[in-house]
Order: structure tokens, then C-alpha cells, then sequence
């Protein structure tokens, strides 16, 4: 029954040697025996045993010194010592090296070393099973972490991508404003030579004693001074306006892109909505309005913005995709709504973000959350954002990401967030 299990035996005495050996032998194990400790090693280096017998008093190489070897290069090979009398200096110290056991000659009776041997060989094979397990668990936690971190690549690549898709939108969006800030400044600087010419006249008039009330007037009107005074301060505040959305757009779209923190941080969720919506408007323009019902008293919550901020802009950008669909790319008949509703509900942030577009036919509805699940095409879709935004919401926030759909009619995706403030988490 032993046939499998190799034992290594050093010991210099040939009487004491072949009695354990033969006894082992008997007893079914396979036995290698060595005189000296240098020989000993040479075997275990090659065989690998078991479990090791050994001397300590021994020619070349005592057994310390052979033991000392044998744990550094391998740890859990489990080892006997077999002493002679007047030597239990050395034993203790071969306990303290990790000997599972000692015996001292003559063994007597000979079944001493069965149950010794069979102890040793137990509690190595429970060891190797509990490293084993051990490194079971670690490749576990090894894969856990490799899975956690493709799941922050595929986040990051998704948000790049979008990131990217949204930046032209964003030159298109500073663009309109910029054209007219540029036009207003043109206009302001030939309305300057104008009112400069003017000034200049009036003053020479002064100068001259000459200023009437007919110069004034004719001055005036020649400079088209009622234009002037009604166009001017508008077009200053055009440009304000104007500058203002840039300022706006270039905020939303740096809190946007801002790679955000491992940690969680207090968010304001309107104002992530007001962002998002912002940056993504080159998205929806052509296809929808966005309406806002936002709660004025919504808390503050703890969570990791920009991934709550890449969530929404998914689902954005989705209620827009289905708007598009059911409406058509150019849409004679008007445009389609999305409503976006915040709430608070007992410990929890509602966020609705409805649509009025084509609706999530019966067979999809199965496999939305799926990654790579779309049916868009090839270039429009990569069936991504709805499996990011409900590892986001439920693993990510202890939150919750759910939908109702009615073909033809519209679809509202519901996502909760559990408060948490600083100290209740
Ligand atoms: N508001 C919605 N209305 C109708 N169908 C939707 C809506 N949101 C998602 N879907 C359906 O779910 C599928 C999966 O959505 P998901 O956001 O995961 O991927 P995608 O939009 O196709 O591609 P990606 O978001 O990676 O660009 C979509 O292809 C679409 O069929
Ligand atoms: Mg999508």
C-alpha cells in the first residue's frame, strides 16, 4: 500500500541501517539508504523522497548539516531523527530545524518508527494539500484581479471611445458660438472707428469753438449713433453669452474626461446630468429635446463620478440611438424626448432616463446587459455600454440598473444609488 511512497535513510551504523531499512521495507515503502550525509544528499538531490530518515553523528557530513541542505531547497520535505544516546544537544536542534519527530537506538519496539513515519507522512500530505489550496485561492485572487483589471481597460477604452466620438461634437458645439463672438467683434470694431470718428470731430469742433448743436446732431447721424447705441451693448452681450457656452462646453467637457479616482468622492448628481447632457448634445440635438426634472434637494452621494458621468452618457446616448430609430435620420415629423428624472426614494438616488423611441423588442430584452450584445450596426454600436454601465451601477455601487419597454412607444431606464455619505459606508 506504501509502493508510491519513497523514504530516504542516512545512517552510518550498517546493523542499525539494515534492521530500519528491512523494516520499511516490510512495511511496503521504498527505501534508498546512505552511509553519510554527503550520500544522503546526492540521493535526495536525485529522488526527491518522501520523508527522510537520518543519523546525526555521521562520517562527511552530519546529519545537521545535511537537514540545514535539505530545508533550504526543500521546505516541506518532512524529516526523522534517529539519534544515539548523549546526543540531545543535537536533537533539540534538529527539532528547532523542523524534524517531525525523534528516536533514539536502538528503536524498540520497531513499530515506534511505523507509527512515527506514518505520522510524518500524513502531516506532509495535509501540508501539500493546504499549500495546494493555498495556491488554489491565490490563482484565484490572481484571476479576480486580472478579471478586474480587463474590466477597467474595457471601461477606460469605452470612455476613450466616446471620448473621442464626443470631441467632434464639441468642436461642432464651440464652433457656432466662436463664429458669432468673432462676427459680434468685427462688428464692434468698425462700430469703434465709427464712434472714434465721431469723437474726433466733436472734439475738433470743441476745439475750434464750433461745437453747435447742429454739428452734434450731424456728427450723430453720421456715425449712425441710434444704430450704434442699440447694436453695440448687444453684440457685447451676445459675445458673453457666447463665451459663456464655450467656458461651459470646455468645463463639462474637462469634468467630463477627467480620468476620476480609484476613490469614491461626494457628487452632486444634477449637476453630473447638466454636464453630461452638455457634452453629449451634438449627440441628441438632431433627434431629440432633453427635458430635465431634476430634485432641487437631492443629497449629495458618494460614488466614482466619472463612471457614474460614462454610465449616463451611455444610456444618453442609447435614448437618442432609439429615437433615431423609430424616427428616422432626418426627421420630418419633429423630434423625440428625453426625460431625465432624478428623485430620492428611502436611502436611495433614482436617476429615469426616458425615451420616446423605438422600444427594446421582446428578444433583446433578454440580453441588453450582455457585453457585445447590440443591433446596431457595425461602426454605431460595439454592445458595450449597457454591460459598463451595470457592472458600474450594481457591482461598482451596490446600485441598481433596470428598464421598462413598450415596442413603438419608448423605453425609461431606472438606476439606484444608495446614499452614502462620508462615515455611513
Ligand atoms: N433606450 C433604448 N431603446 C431601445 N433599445 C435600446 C435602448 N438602450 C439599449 N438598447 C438596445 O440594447 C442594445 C445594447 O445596448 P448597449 O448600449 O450595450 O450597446 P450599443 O448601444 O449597441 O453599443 P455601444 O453602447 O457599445 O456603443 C442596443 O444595441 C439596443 O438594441
Ligand atoms: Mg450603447
Amino acid at each position: 500500500m506504501h509502493e508510491n511512497l519513497s523514504i530516504l535513510l542516512a545512517e552510518d551504523n550498517d546493523v542499525v541501517r539494515r534492521s530500519i531499512a528491512d523494516y520499511l521495507l516490510s512495511l511496503g515503502y521504498f527505501v534508498t539508504d546512505a552511509r553519510t550525509g554527503v550520500e544522503a544528499l546526492g540521493y535526495f538531490r536525485e529522488l526527491l523522497p518522501d520523508l527522510i530518515i537520518t543519523d546525526l553523528m555521521m562520517p562527511e557530513m552530519g546529519g545537521l548539516e545535511f537537514l540545514k541542505i535539505v530545508k533550504n531547497e526543500s521546505e516541506l520535505t518532512p524529516f526523522i531523527i534517529v539519534s544515539g544516546e548523549g546526543t540531545m544537544q543535537d536533537v533539540i536542534k534538529g527539532l528547532r530545524l523542523g524534524a517531525w519527530d525523534y528516536l533514539t537506538k536502538p528503536i524498540h519496539p520497531l513499530e515506534l518508527l511505523k507509527h512515527s513515519v506514518e505520522r510524518a507522512l500524513e502531516r506532509h500530505r495535509l501540508l501539500h494539500q493546504a499549500r495546494e489550496h493555498k495556491e488554489y485561492i491565490s490563482d484565484q485572487k490572481k484571476t479576480m484581479k486580472e478579471k478586474e483589471i480587463l474590466h477597467a481597460q474595457l471601461l477606460h477604452a469605452h470612455k476613450l471611445e466616446s471620448v473621442g466620438q464626443l470631441a467632434s461634437g464639441i468642436a461642432h458645439e464651440i464652433n457656432t458660438p466662436t463664429q458669432f463672438v468673432s462676427s459680434n467683434v468685427s462688428f464692434l470694431d468698425e462700430a469703434f472707428a465709427d464712434v472714434q470718428k465721431m469723437v474726433g470731430t466733436l472734439v475738433n469742433a470743441s476745439a475750434e469753438m464750433a461745437l453747435t448743436g447742429d454739428v452734434l446732431m450731424q456728427a450723430l447721424d453720421t456715425a449712425d449713433w441710434p444704430y450704434l447705441e442699440t447694436e453695440i451693448p448687444l453684440a457685447i452681450k451676445q459675445s458673453q453669452e457666447g463665451l459663456s457656452r464655450v467656458a461651459n462646453l470646455v468645463r463639462a467637457m474637462k469634468e467630463f474626461s477627467h480620468p476620476g479616482g480609484k476613490e469614491m468622492e461626494n457628487v452632486d448628481i444634477n449637476h453630473l446630468i447638466e454636464t453630461t447632457v452638455t457634452v453629449a448634445r451634438n449627440e441628441w440635438k438632431y433627434s431629440s429635446e432633453v427635458q430635465f426634472d431634476l430634485a432641487p434637494d437631492l443629497p449629495g452621494t458618494l460614488c466614482l463620478a466619472s463612471e457614474i458621468g460614462q454610465v449616463l452618457l451611455n444610456l444618453l446616448v442609447n435614448a437618442a440611438h432609439a429615437i433615431t430609430e423609430k424616427l428616422g435620420r432626418t426627421p420630418e415629423g419633429g423630434k423625440g424626448t428625453i426625460t431625465i428624472k432624478t428623485e430620492v426614494d428611502g436611502p436611495s438616488i433614482l436617476i429615469r432616463i426616458s425615451d420616446t423611441g423605438c422600444g427594446i423588442p421582446d428578444f433583446a430584452r433578454a440580453k441588453i446587459f450582455d457585453p457585445f450584445f447590440t443591433t446596431k450596426s457595425v461602426g454605431s454600436g460595439t454592445g458595450q455600454g449597457l454591460a459598463i454601465a451595470y457592472d458600474v451601477v450594481t457591482r461598482k455601487h451596490g446600485g441598481t440598473l433596470t428598464f421598462s419597454t413598450v415596442v413603438g412607444e419608448g423605453t425609461t431606464f431606472t438606476i439606484t444609488l444608495p446614499i452614502k455619505q462620508k462615515g455611513n459606508c
